[in-house]
Order: C-alpha cells, then sequence, then structure tokens
C-alpha cells in the first residue's frame, strides 16, 4: 500500500524524536499528507482502472463453451489454429475454375457474391469461402498480419488441393486483403477480382493532399475511428467500447440511396450474421480495423505486375458513390498500376456485387475474359 514505512524499533530515543521532528513535516498524518495519500491512491486506482478497460477480453474460441459451436468443415493450419470453410458452385472435381473468396468486415464464409447457378454450372465454379480468422468457426489470430492471412489461404489451398493456382476474390475489407496476396502469394493466384477494396489513408505513395480529402469527407465518427486505429491501437478497444463518444457510425449513413436498394439482397440470415462475431469484436471487427487502418504493413502502389507475361489478370471494380471507400483513391491507385483492369460503376455504392447480375459480370470478366455463355 501506500505510504507507511516499517517501523523502527532499536533507535535512541534522540534519533528517534529528531526522526519524528523531520518527518513531520510530511507526515501522511497532516492534512496535506492525507491528501497526498488520497491523490496517490486514486491516481493508481484510474491507472487500474483505464489498464483493465483497455484490454480485451478473450476470445470465445469456437467449440469452448461460450465459443460458437463447430458445424463446419475446418482445416488446420501450421500452428494449430483451425479455418472453417464452406464450398459453392460444382463439386471440386468438375471444376474447370477454383475460386477462393475473402469476405468482408463483420461478415463470414456464408456472406459470398456469388454469381448465378447458370453461371456457376456454365463455366464449371468450384469456390471455396472460408472464415477469416477470429469470425465464425476459424479460430483468432492474435498474431494476424497482411502476411499471416496470405500464409493462411495458402495452407487452405494446399490441404483443400486446390491447385496451384487458382483465383481470388474479395469484397470490400476482403478486397484490402486480397492486396495482400498479391504481394506475399502471387505464385498461386491465376487472377483476381477486389470489389471495392478498402482504402487505409495513410498509406505513403498515396498523396497526402488526396487521402487527407477523402478522410475528410467520411463521417466524423469513422474518422476517429481509423484515427485511434492508427495513431493508439492499443487504445482500440477501449475505444470501441467506452460510452462517453460515440464510436460507431449510426446505420444506413454509410450507405449510398443504390446501397439502401441492395440491402435485402444480402446473403444475411439472423443466424449467420450474429455467428460471424460469436468469439467477441476484438478478434473478429476490430482487429480487422487495426490492420486495415495499421500504420505497417505495405501499400498496393509498391505492388509488381504479378501477370508481367500476360497468363492472368487483376481487376478492381468500383462504384463512383460510394460512401465507405472513396472512389478518388480507387482511381489514383489504378492510374499508378497500369496492369489493374479498372471497372468503375456509375451511380454505384459499395453493395453493388450483389445487385442482379453484377456478380455474373464480375465472375466471367475474371474467368473468361467477359466473354458470354456459348
Ligand atoms: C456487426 O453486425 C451485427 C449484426 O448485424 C451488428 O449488430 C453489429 O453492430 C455489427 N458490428 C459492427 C462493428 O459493425
Amino acid at each position: 500500500m501506500v505510504g507507511g514505512s516499517p517501523p523502527i524499533r532499536k533507535v535512541s530515543a534522540a534519533s528517534a524524536r529528531a526522526h519524528t521532528r523531520r518527518s513531520d513535516k510530511r507526515s501522511f498524518n497532516s492534512p496535506a499528507g492525507l491528501l497526498l495519500r488520497l491523490v496517490a491512491v486514486s491516481l493508481i486506482g484510474v491507472l487500474a482502472w483505464f489498464y483493465k478497460a483497455i484490454q480485451p477480453p478473450p476470445p470465445n474460441i469456437p467449440g469452448s463453451s461460450f465459443g460458437p459451436p463447430i458445424t463446419a468443415p475446418r482445416v488446420k493450419l501450421r500452428d494449430g489454429r483451425h479455418l472453417a470453410y464452406k464450398e459453392h458452385g460444382v463439386p471440386k472435381d468438375k471444376a474447370k475454375f477454383t475460386v477462393v473468396f475473402i469476405h468482408s468486415f463483420n461478415s463470414s464464409s456464408h456472406h459470398v457474391v456469388t454469381p448465378s447457378e447458370e453461371v456457376m454450372d456454365d463455366l464449371a465454379i468450384y469456390m471455396v469461402s472460408f472464415d477469416r480468422p477470429g469470425y465464425g468457426q476459424s479460430d483468432p489470430d492474435p498474431k494476424r498480419t497482411a502476411k499471416s492471412i496470405a500464409l493462411d489461404v495458402h495452407e487452405l489451398a494446399d490441404k483443400l488441393e486446390l491447385g496451384t493456382k487458382f483465383y481470388m476474390v474479395g469484397h470490400s475489407m476482403g478486397g484490402q486483403i486480397a492486396w495482400g496476396f498479391l504481394k506475399h502469394i502471387p505464385h498461386r493466384l491465376a487472377g483476381a477480382a477486389l470489389l471495392a477494396p478498402v482504402i487505409n489513408y495513410w498509406w505513403p505513395n498515396i498523396p497526402s493532399d488526396l487521402s487527407t480529402e477523402a478522410f475528410n469527407q467520411r463521417h466524423p465518427v469513422d474518422r476517429w475511428e481509423h484515427r485511434v486505429a492508427h495513431y493508439t491501437p492499443r487504445l482500440f478497444y477501449w475505444w470501441k467500447t467506452q460510452k462517453l463518444f460515440p464510436s460507431s457510425v449510426p446505420p444506413m449513413q454509410n450507405f449510398s440511396p443504390a446501397d439502401r436498394q441492395l440491402l435485402s439482397k444480402l446473403p444475411f440470415t439472423i443466424d449467420n450474421r450474429a455467428e460471424a462475431t460469436l468469439q467477441g469484436e476484438f478478434e473478429s471487427v476490430h482487429r480487422d480495423l487495426l490492420i486495415g487502418f495499421s500504420a505497417t504493413g505495405f501499400d498496393p502502389l509498391d505492388l509488381d505486375d504479378p501477370f508481367p507475361d500476360n497468363q492472368g489478370s487483376i481487376h478492381v471494380w468500383q462504384g463512383d458513390e460510394d460512401l465507405l471507400v472513396p472512389v478518388t483513391v480507387q482511381r489514383h491507385i489504378v492510374r499508378k498500376l497500369p496492369w489493374i483492369r479498372y471497372h468503375e460503376i456509375p451511380g454505384a455504392g459499395h453493395l453493388f456485387p450483389h445487385a442482379d447480375g453484377m456478380a455474373d459480370t464480375i465472375f466471367r470478366e475474371l474467368l473468361v475474359g467477359g466473354e458470354t455463355a456459348t
């Protein structure tokens, strides 16, 4: 505890008096001393409370009593973690095209952009989606980085025998994550489509006036969230759970009129929605934001063309009325990376991949260069 030195017994009376006199001035029994003691105790109390408030609780591991029950197939990774996955389209052994899908923020392997059944059958597409670490039934990865998730998918592809190369489609935060695959496992890719990939406003190669202008268009609450994630990641859990300041944008405010029309088309059900974050928000949605707006990592503008011999293609799709992902920055990126095939959709917001017929167009472009069925 604070104050109170141990009693000194074997001293002469004189030195004891001198000792008492000397320390009298600062004695904790004087009003000033008492005040000091109170301040010290409260300070320690506040620090202890704050330390506790910033610590995220441990995640509810899938299969444990509070975690999501395991119902999906899973593969075991290099460090013992599991990834849960879901298969779509034609059976694997009938496939002409194999696609790995990377889901967006606050969703899971159920939340995919899939072409119609006719296109799936016509092109013989086999698609695998997986719960990203910390989401759904995949174990959390407290060491998650842009690279680790690329290696996770590398392993998933090996365990599922997807072949040396596969296609990749990622939406929103899943699109930002897909940039990491271009960097870390380009040799595994046959091609990729990034649908409204999220921008990190601190990517060093984006001119700062451009990223600042785009950043300032974001909702003020989102701006604070991104700043806390970027500058003080240790405080992020506290920021998202404190009640003094708003930390979440009211629903719908980030959706354009076109997006609102599409909300009912999203592949969300009450159950699969809830399952996404059953492990807790920290290892799922918070970690997504911490990585998405981090100071480290790489910048897509540093990437080299993964297909210098034209044996595959990388596509970016973007709506020009997207309120979450600024079209201005996306245009800059694709202008600097001329090997990207850029598709800008007038009037579209962030959810355009769920518009009627859109997924068919995106998959045909990626897999057969836009050819229609024969
Ligand atoms: C994630 O989705 C759930 C269900 O729709 C919602 O209640 C929750 O607020 C969302 N979390 C974040 C961080 O957006």
